[in-house]
This record gives structure tokens, sequence and C-alpha cells, in this order.
């Protein structure tokens, strides 16, 4: 068997994902998003899911240097981040991991009463933790891994952190609460931030198959990068859809952006398959971006005071762009974001908000 059959179709997807990374890489050139001097944190607090390596290392130690009290929230890792993060991101901001496995719905409770308890106020969510499984596999809720971890965890995980009051918000209080006085709160904390770690995978993803959504199905190393890019899809439609009910009559409570960070040397592949893997490892390192670059869009989403009352932006490396009208389109936004609660409901987690209606 030649290169040419071991390749294909096997691995046509993942080979074209890498081919588009590293084009985009080169074709990019306009400026990189910078964070002014005057971008600081101090006073605020940061939570950053997947802190402990990769992109989201680099974005938890960049929070940190700006000053920001940073949780990093972690499924392994911990207290060895901890070390790391401290180490080089000065003493400007305060850290403190806790841990985070968005594959158990139950953790991602626990988390948030952990949060409440503590009477946590966040200010900035970033949603990094991604995952590219090699094959199927059914999480101890019966979802697909990368469906739960992509994006049903991350709905549940932020529909509660507004419910709890832990992103302050009035918009979500579930029913009972008590309603949030939003002119309480300093200047700086009126408008938190959801930053989502996306990618430009979800424009080519195919359409949501509401019929079966969440319902768990075979597949191989072929179909890798299509679950990837449809649990995208799903997760870029449903932060559309949070940012158009988290700005009720025009005012923005809580922005929610997203972003692709382009082609960033991680540890993202870290399931191809053992034969392709040093050659991969090796472009990867050629051609892709540091992770310290790969962080800047979501910083700039995260941190830029330029952006102050703005809303449901998409960033694609250096440039804000519309995300593939799909995920951008209201009636679908709203069918998933219904279809997310019934799925949440249905493995025990009802969303309590009344936020639900919409
Ligand atoms: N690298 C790229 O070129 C690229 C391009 C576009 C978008 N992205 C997105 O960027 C984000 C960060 O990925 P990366 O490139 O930095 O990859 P990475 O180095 O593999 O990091 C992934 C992070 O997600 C965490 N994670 C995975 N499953 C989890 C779970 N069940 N619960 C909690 N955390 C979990 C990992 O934790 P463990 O260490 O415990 O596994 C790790 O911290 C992802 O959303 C990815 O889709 C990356």
């Amino acid at each position: 068997m030649g290169l040419r059959d071991l390749l294909r179709p096997r691995h046509d997807g993942a080979l074209r994902a890498l081919a588009f990374g590293i084009l985009d890489r080169l074709r990019d050139d306009a400026p990189e998003l910078t964070l002014d001097v005057g971008d600081r944190l101090d006073g605020r607090t940061c939570l950053v899911t997947g802190a402990n390596r990769g992109l989201g290392l680099a974005i938890a130690t960049e929070l940190a240097r700006r000053g920001g009290h940073v949780i990093l929230a972690c499924r392994s890792g911990i207290p060895e981040v901890l070390d790391v993060v401290r180490r080089q991101s000065g003493s400007s901001g305060t850290v403190e991991a806790m841990h985070l496995d968005l594959g158990d719905l139950d953790s991602v409770e626990r988390f948030v009463d952990e949060l409440a308890e503590d009477g946590a106020c966040v200010d900035v969510v970033v949603l990094n933790a991604g995952v590219v499984p090699k094959e199927a596999r059914r999480t101890k809720d019966g979802f697909d891994e990368s469906f739960q971890v992509n994006f049903l965890a991350d709905a549940l995980l932020v529909t509660r952190m507004l419910e709890r009051g832990v992103i302050a918000n009035t918009v979500f209080a579930a029913p009972g609460s008590e309603p949030l006085d939003r002119d309480d709160l300093p200047d700086e904390r009126r408008v938190p931030r959801i930053v989502v770690v996306s990618s430009e995978s979800h424009r080519s993803a195919r359409p949501i198959p509401f019929g079966r959504l969440g319902v768990f199905h075979r597949w191989s190393m072929r179909q890798a990068v299509a679950e990837y890019g449809l649990s995208k899809r799903l997760i870029e439609t449903w932060s559309a859809e949070l940012a158009r009910r988290l700005r009720p009559h025009g005012e923005v409570e809580v922005a929610v952006h997203t972003a692709c960070p382009g082609a960033v040397n991680t540890d993202i592949a870290r399931e191809a398959p053992a034969f392709v893997k040093p050659a991969l490892d090796a472009t990867m390192r050629a051609f892709f971006k540091p992770t310290e670059a790969g962080a800047r869009p979501v910083l700039h989403l995260a941190a830029s005071r330029a952006l102050e009352g703005r809303t449901g932006l998409y960033v694609h490396v250096t440039r804000t762009k519309p995300r593939c009208p799909k995920a951008d389109d209201p009636e679908i936004g709203r069918r998933l974001w219904d279809a997310a609660a019934r799925l949440l409901e249905g493995a025990g987690h009802p969303l309590l908000s009344r936020s639900t209606e919409r």
C-alpha cells in the first residue's frame, strides 16, 4: 500500500484541515490584534477552561499578567499549572485552580456550586477547552465526547453560571432568585464577557442534524474532522443565540464573542495515528503559530477596552468577520437553544432560568 492509499480516504479531512491551517497562516498579512498597555484586568476575575496546556495556558498567563485574578479550570495538570502560570505571569495577578471535567456534567454542576458558594463574581469567561477524539467515545452522560466537551457541557456551564449569578446579569436569574441590582456593581464589573474559542471549521460543517442531535453514533478517524467541525458549528450557533438573549432591549448585559485562533502548535492533534504523528508534529512546529500568538484574538475579545458595549463578534485570527450565516440565523439559534435545554433536561440537568423561553 502506498502513502496515498494510506492517507486516503481515512485521513483526507485531517489533511485538508492541516493544509487550510498552513494556507491561512501564509495568507494572513493583516497586523496581529494586540492589547494596549491600558487593557488591564486589575480587580477582575477571569476563568479559563482547559488552562493547563496549549492555548488555554497562554491565555490564562496573559490574563494574570494583566492583573486579573485567574481561575484555571482544568481536568488535569493541577497543581503543575498553578506553578507555571504564577511563574510566567510575574506577580501582577493572582491565580487559583479548580477541577472541571466537561466530559462529566456532574463535574460541571459541582464546579459552579463551588464558585457560587465562594461568592465568585466572574468578569471574563474563556471557554477554551476542546477535544478532537480519534473515534466516537461515549461520555458517562451518554453523549459523544466531542459533542459534549466542545458544546453541550459549555452550554450547561455558562447557563448555570448565569443562573447562579456567578456571571452577573438579570436575564438568566432562576425563578425565585433575587434579581441582581446591576447599579450596585462598580462600573468596570457591569458588562462581563464570555469568549468562546471556536474554529473556522464551523463554516464547512454539515447542517445541524436536529432530528438526531445528541444521539450517540459510531464514527472513526475518517470522520474526526467532520465531527469536530460540527461541534464548533454547534457552539458558534449557540453562542450567537446567547449573545442575542443577553442583550435584552438592546442593552448588552453580558458580551458574548467567539474567535478562531488560526493554526496553532498545540496538542490538539494528540490522537492522530502513530504513523503520521512524527510528520504532523514536525509540520505543526514548522508552520503553526506558537500559543502566545494564537492566544491574541481571544485576549483581544476578552480584555480590549475598545470593545466595551459590543457583543456577538466573531474574530478569525486578525479580523472581525461574519460567522457562517447559518450560525447567525436566529431561528436556527432558537431551535438549537431549545434542543440543548431538552438534552440537558433528559440527562438530569434541567435549566432553571426563564431565559429558556424566548
Ligand atoms: N490548535 C489549533 O490550531 C486550534 C485551531 C482552532 C481552534 N482551536 C481550539 O482551541 C482550543 C484549545 O485547544 P488547543 O489547541 O490548545 O489544544 P490542547 O493543547 O489539546 O488543549 C486542549 C485543552 O482542553 C482540555 N480538555 C479536553 N477535554 C476536556 C474535558 N473533558 N474537560 C476539561 N478540559 C478538557 C485539555 O485538558 P487535558 O490536558 O486534561 O486533556 C486541554 O487543557 C480548543 O477549543 C480547540 O478546538 C485550536
